[in-house]
């Protein structure tokens, strides 16, 4: 049996990952700071360290102290807008935390990565759906540390034989069937826990980021990928690794509207949702969605969800009964 080490592995998606690697009969160690991430959400199972991509000697005891085989890293800064004002946040994290875990798994003979990859790669579409070969052109500085990082990996196959995959997610979404997993982020700034919080009156409204886009109900399109799809994603990467290197993106392929959000959420829970126009947020590309056929290709991988009002009740599931 393997043992995967899943940096970042009390967040959103590391957890969920977690959990479906466990399931599938792996090993798991979770290594995580805990800054963003809740030592609620790690898995009984697993064994959890404290361990922080900027403290190199946390990441060498990590190696020193289990047997990994490959690596699961999802340790990353995430907030679009933050990586705009504050650069040095998301370069340090996000690149030198992660030549910090190349060094030391490959000083500890590691050298297999799954890495959490994004659609903020590929910057202002210019055609959709979105191909791994369109030219990437990242508009924000996360999406540049995203980008640095799968070039890294490149020069790091060539020179030491690291084997990796990137996987380029599109919208994360939703929460585990079973409700023992969710999302929460604090502050939160995806659309469908907002939606649901607006729906709860934990907030005044949804303020809807532009309505004059070039889009038939003029809002937003963007792919919402289930995060247990992608969670299933990640384990069919790892038993990948060794055979295939490279970028494969990770969506259902399908686009939904804000509004198409909002109505999905209002069916589903039963209940108006409170909405204020406003004009577009800076960077918001009129349309986003996923060509996942090298995903299918590649991993053998297929997305159980595809009808947006099941995702979105996973979501409103945990926003009733949420654990933490
Ligand atoms: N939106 C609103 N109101 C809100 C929040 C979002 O109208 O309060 C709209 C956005 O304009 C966008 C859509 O809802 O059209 C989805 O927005 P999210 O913020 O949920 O997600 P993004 O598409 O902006 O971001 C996602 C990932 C990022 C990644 C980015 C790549 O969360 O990590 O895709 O474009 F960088």
């Amino acid at each position: 049996m393997d043992t995967i080490l899943v940096m970042g592995g009390a967040g959103y998606i590391g957890s969920h990952t977690v959990k479906h690697l466990l399931d599938s009969g792996f090993g798991v160690v979770v290594a995580d700071n805990l800054v963003y991430g809740h030592s609620e959400s790690v898995d009984k199972r697993a064994k959890f360290v404290s361990a922080d991509l900027a403290d190199i000697n946390s990441l060498n005891n990590v190696f020193d102290n289990h047997k990994i085989d490959a690596v699961i890293h999802f340790a990353a800064y995430a907030y679009v807008g933050e990586s705009v004002s504050n650069p040095q946040k998301y370069y340090y994290n996000n690149v030198v935390g992660t030549l910090n875990l190349l060094q030391s798994m490959l000083a500890h003979g590691v050298k297999k990565i799954v890495f959490s990859s994004s659609c903020a790669t590929y910057g202002a579409p210019q055609y959709v759906p979105i191909d791994e070969k369109h030219p990437q052109n990242p508009i924000s500085p996360y999406g540049r540390t995203k980008l640095m990082v799968e070039q890294i990996f490149d020069d790091y196959e060539k020179a030491y034989g690291l084997q990796h995959i990137a996987l380029r997610y599109f919208n994360a979404a939703g929460c585990s069937a079973d409700g023992s997993l969710g999302e929460s982020h604090s502050p939160e700034t995806h659309l469908i826990p907002l939606v649901l919080k607006a729906i709860k009156g934990e907030r005044a409204d949804i303020k809807v980021f532009g309505t004059d886009y070039d889009t038939p109900d003029g809002t937003c399109i963007r792919d919402y990928i289930h995060v247990e799809d992608l969670a299933a994603a990640h384990r069919l990467a790892v038993e990948k690794l060794g055979t295939y290197n490279g970028c494969i993106n990770l969506g259902t392929g399908l686009g939904t509207s804000v509004k198409e959000i909002i109505s999905a959420a209002e069916e589903v829970s039963g209940h108006p949702c409170p909405v204020e126009y406003t004009s577009r947020r800076d960077g918001d590309p009129a349309k986003l969605f996923a060509d996942n056929t090298k995903a299918k290709e590649v991993l053998g991988w297929k997305p159980q969800y595809t009808d947006i009002k099941d995702i979105i009740r996973t979501a409103w599931d945990w926003e009733q009964n949420k654990k933490y």
